[in-house]
C-alpha cells in the first residue's frame, strides 16, 4: 500500500533489487574519508537529475549513531516539497528531519521503534521547539516599529552590566 505521493529513501543502493528504476538518485558527500565512507545514496520517486548535496559528517553531541544533519533533511525539504506537503519519516532516529520539517513550517509524522531513541529524538525535538526565533521574539515584542535601544529596553526590563571595571 502507498501511503506517500513521493519518497525518498536513503541506503537504497542496498536493495535496488526491490526499488524501481529512478534517474534521480540523491548523493550526499559526508566529506568523511579515511575509512568512513566517502557519502551516502537516497533512491528518490521524483523524475529529476541526479543531485549531490555536501556537508560534513563530523559534529559533536549526536543523539543516534546513524544521526544525518538536520541541514542534509532542510536541503531535501527545500528542493523536492512543496509548501504544503505532509511528510513522513518512518524511520525517525534522532528526529534531525522532524527538526528541518518544525523549522522550516512543514507538517511532520514520524515512527521510532527503539524506545531509548523515541526518548531521545522526543527531548530534542521539544527542546527546539521550545525555543523561539529571533524573528517570532521580534513580531512579539514589537507590534510596531520601535527603535532598537526600546527594543533592548522591552527585552531586558532591569539594568544588567556586562562586563566590569578593574583597578581602580
Ligand atoms: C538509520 S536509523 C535513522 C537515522 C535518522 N535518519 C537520523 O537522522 O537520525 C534507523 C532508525 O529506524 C528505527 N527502526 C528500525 N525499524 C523500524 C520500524 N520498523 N519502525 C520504526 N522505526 C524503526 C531504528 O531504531 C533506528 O533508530
Amino acid at each position: 500500500m502507498r501511503v506517500s505521493q513521493n519518497q525518498i529513501v536513503w541506503g537504497g543502493n542496498y536493495f535496488t533489487d526491490n526499488l524501481p528504476e529512478s534517474r534521480c538518485w540523491l548523493y550526499w558527500d559526508k566529506l568523511m574519508g579515511g575509512d568512513f565512507s566517502d557519502g551516502e545514496l537516497a533512491w528518490t520517486s521524483f523524475d529529476a537529475v541526479l543531485r549531490k548535496f555536501t556537508h560534513c559528517n563530523k559534529y559533536h553531541g549526536k543523539i543516534h549513531p546513524t544521526q544525518k544533519p538536520i541541514a542534509l533533511y532542510k536541503w531535501l525539504l527545500s528542493n523536492y516539497a512543496k509548501p504544503g506537503d505532509k511528510i513522513l519519516d518512518t524511520h525517525v532516529g534522532s528526529a534531525s528531519s522532524l527538526i528541518a520539517c518544525h523549522q522550516m513550517g512543514f507538517e511532520y509524522w514520524g515512527f521510532e521503534l527503539d524506545a531509548v531513541y523515541f526518548k531521545a529524538a522526543t527531548e530534542r525535538l521539544n527542546m527546539v521547539k521550545a525555543q523561539v526565533s529571533m524573528t517570532e521574539l521580534i513580531e512579539q515584542v514589537i507590534p510596531e516599529q520601535v527603535s532598537m535601544t526600546e527594543l533592548i529596553e522591552q527585552v531586558i526590563p532591569e539594568q544588567v552590566t556586562i562586563g566590569g571595571e578593574y583597578g581602580h
